[in-house]
């Protein structure tokens, strides 16, 4: 979703700013602009589009800039909805990701003021708030405007004549790139990466002057602030491609990687979180998207290991739910931090009163700072817009969770633990397994290029998975896709079953299995093709079309193995059918608006 970068420094911005846009794309977009400060004014070039349709060679000299990659929301993708944005004189540029949630009332009273407007943007506000209240000083008139704005903004200004910017943001990301003799701002770290490894992280509510040697920060109270500079142990070259056609495939075989080091030094002993310090007898998990399906998985994980009632829920639904008596421990769990339902959600918990917790994959991120603890997965940075080895490790942390919860509470004696412990180390080899199967299980794709509809089904702790497996499929082959809990499809979906309807099917031999194979035998009685995915077993071979065994593991453990045999599945069947992989069409990495 929308990407921000930034550049004042010695060198000539233009080529700067479209490298820091490229690193962003894996964020989705729909268009994208510069404004590069010139000599006496400032050049502005904006296109509906991909940046490569940027003209490069029509760009300025200029050693200070802004660039931007929209994901229209208010107004369709064009080249006037493009940032950046030009007050009426053309004295300032601004950029912004976010919504702003009073732009019609703010427009109105703009207009009124003799303000003409080029955009259907909520974010051409900005520039006009910054021409209408400016008295001499940008970083004044900035901490005064964003007392006017409602929603969420990440905001960066440049000024004709002057080598700074000015930037702000509230629940929206931004960070700035901190070099020498020169200074950058991004909405991520990959943008600023090429130029410096050592980032400091705005709070909401920071306004900030940057200019090629020096960086200023003030908090929401206008008080000046420091900011801690963090130094990114990890290069571009764990965030690029490294060989693969796309990054999701890299991302698949990272798996057994990320897994292991997510397990790293937390096996023996777990001392991320001392669960002890809070009441943890009812748990809340709550997320959007796939760490979603991570969460019910949770909820399973949680119930069975550790005893614990636990539900799982959409953050875009408990924001609005209703406050209740019971304040369960909530866990967040997003990806990226950066999921604006999500980071909500956080805050809605904490407010009812609620201890909270998060698991994400993104060092200080946004959430980390609205929650009570924070638990980050190891996976490395993920790329592709389809979360996959995220996935894998946010199951992991849960895994390792409810073992704790249980020993705490005494419903995990410590020998069961050792088992499970063991399990998990072994879990890294499984899916290497699987993954050097991948050529088979690209073969199976053929049942499925030519399908208008696909169910997936699975039950108990595999339910999830099958919401997951068809989720994926969706998201990046374009299919109609749909996951059940396999008791259900008679209850409806059964009067949508045909030869032309392939069902996936996850069977695990835990106490569900003979209840599955039954549901199977009704599917193949409506002649729908059968793709078996789970443990080996003769009955379920004659019953389906094609079955994929993964490596023996407890059924608690199944979830990770067959969910890596549904990423290639969807990973292979998009290819077949030439989708954009990594930047689905529509689609957003993370989504921080509402
Ligand atoms: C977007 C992404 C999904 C992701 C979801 C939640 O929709 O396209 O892949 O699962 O956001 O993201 P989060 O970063 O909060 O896990």
């Amino acid at each position: 979703m929308c990407g921000i970068v930034g550049y004042t420094g010695i060198n000539n911005v233009g080529g700067i700013l479209l490298k820091g846009l490229k690193r962003l794309e894996y964020r989705g977009y729909d268009s994208a602009g510069v404004a590069i400060v010139e000599n006496n004014g400032i050049y502005v070039q904006k296109t509906k589009g991909r940046i490569r349709e940027l003209d490069e060679d029509d760009f300025p000299n200029g050693n200070v800039g802004i660039g931007h990659t929209r994901w229209a929301t208010h107004g369709k993708p064009s080249d006037e909805n493009a940032h950046p944005f030009s007050d009426c004189t053309g004295e300032f540029a601004v950029v912004h990701n976010g919504i702003i949630d009073n732009f019609v009332t703010l427009k109105e009273e703009l207009i009124k003021k003799g303000h003409e407007f080029t955009s259907e943007t909520d974010s051409e506000v900005i520039a006009h708030l910054i021409e209408e209240n400016y008295q001499g000083d940008l970083v004044e008139t900035l901490k005064n405007i964003v007392g006017m704005l409602r929603g969420s903004y990440a905001i960066c200004a440049v000024q004709k004549d002057s080598n700074r910017i000015v930037i702000a943001r509230d629940q929206s990301p931004l960070v700035i790139g901190v070099g020498v003799d020169e200074n950058l701002i991004a909405s991520d770290v990959p943008a600023v990466l090429d130029y410096t490894n050592e980032v400091k992280y705005l709070e909401d509510g920071d306004v900030a002057e940057i200019s090629s040697n020096g960086v200023h920060i003030w908090d929401s109270l206008g008080n000046a602030v420091e900011r801690e500079t963090v130094e990114i142990d990890w290069n571009l070259e764990d965030a690029e491609k490294g060989g693969y056609e796309h990054y999701m495939l890299k991302e698949i075989y990272e798996q057994p990687k990320a897994i292991h080091d997510s397990l790293l030094g937390r096996l023996v002993e777990f001392n991320d979180v001392d669960f002890k310090q809070y009441d943890t007898r009812f748990i809340r998990i709550i997320s959007c998207g796939t760490s979603y399906h991570a969460a019910l998985v949770g909820k399973y994980i949680i119930e069975e290991i550790a005893k614990i009632p636990c539900t799982a829920e959409l953050a875009s639904e408990y924001r609005y739910s209703s406050p209740s008596e019971y304040l369960p421990f909530t866990i967040l769990i997003s990806q990226s931090g950066e999921t604006a339902d999500t980071i909500a959600a956080a805050k809605e918990a904490k407010q009812r009163g609620c201890k909270t917790m998060a698991i994400t994959n993104v060092m200080n991120s946004s959430i980390t700072r609205e929650v009570d603890e924070v638990i980050y997965t190891q996976a490395g940075p993920e790329i592709g817009v389809a979360a996959t080895k995220t996935f894998t490790t946010q199951l992991i942390v849960l895994y390792l969770i409810a073992m704790e919860l249980g020993l705490n509470n005494n419903k995990l004696l410590r020998e069961n633990a050792q088992d499970y412990r063991d399990e998990l180390r072994r879990l890294p080899r499984h899916v290497k397994v699987l993954l050097d199967q991948s050529e088979d299980i690209r073969k199976v794709c053929e049942k499925l290029v030519d399908a208008d509809d696909i169910f997936f089904v699975g039950r108990n702790i595999n339910y999830p998975v099958a919401l997951e497996g068809a989720l994926k499929l969706k998201e990046i082959a374009y299919i109609h896709s749909a996951g059940y809990p396999a008791g259900e499809l008679k209850h409806g979906p059964f009067a949508l079953l045909t030869e032309n309807t392939p069902v996936v099917a996850i069977l695990v031999k835990d106490h569900t299995f003979e209840k599955m194979l039954g549901n199977i035998g009704e599917i193949a009685a409506r002649s729908s093709p059968i793709i078996a995915v789970g443990d080996h077993d003769k009955e379920l071979k004659k019953l389906s079309d094609k079955l994929i065994t993964i490596p023996s593991v407890p059924p608690m453990f199944s979830p990770i193995l067959v969910n890596v045999v549904l990423q290639l599945l969807a990973y292979y069947t998009a290819y077949e059918l030439d989708c954009a992989i990594d930047k689905p069409r529509n689609l957003a990495k993370s989504v921080t608006v509402e």
